[in-house]
């Protein structure tokens, strides 16, 4: 090669490897993020404090959203249906209490 045509040659060559590296981090990047998500939102409007009876636990929001909400004297707070060791859906029997596996 002679010397006139070296610098554009060095040039072409960088600016190939910089596009390679900058199409290769933004495809790694892509592949942090899902196609698709099955979790439900995890917001939602659920309504007045009035709409819940105080120190019972409601589940009519555990289908479409997986959670269950709780209102108390000082205010409310929900909890998620799913169990933390398998990650299988809990269910609330009243009589006994507690949560169950389903
Ligand atoms: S132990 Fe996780 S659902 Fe039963």
């Amino acid at each position: 090669m002679i010397r006139r045509g070296f610098q554009p040659a060095l040039v072409a060559g960088w600016l190939l490897f910089g596009a390679a590296s900058a199409l290769g981090a933004a495809a790694t990047g892509r592949y942090f993020y899902p196609n698709v998500s099955t979790d439900p939102p995890a917001a939602f409007k659920a309504g007045f404090p009035s709409d819940f009876e105080v120190g019972k636990l409601d589940a009519r929001f555990k289908r479409r959203f997986g959670a269950y909400l709780v209102r108390i004297e000082e205010g409310s707070y929900a909890l998620c249906d799913s169990c933390t060791w398998c990650g299988g859906s809990l269910n609330w029997d009243e009589s006994r209490g507690l949560f169950v596996c389903s």
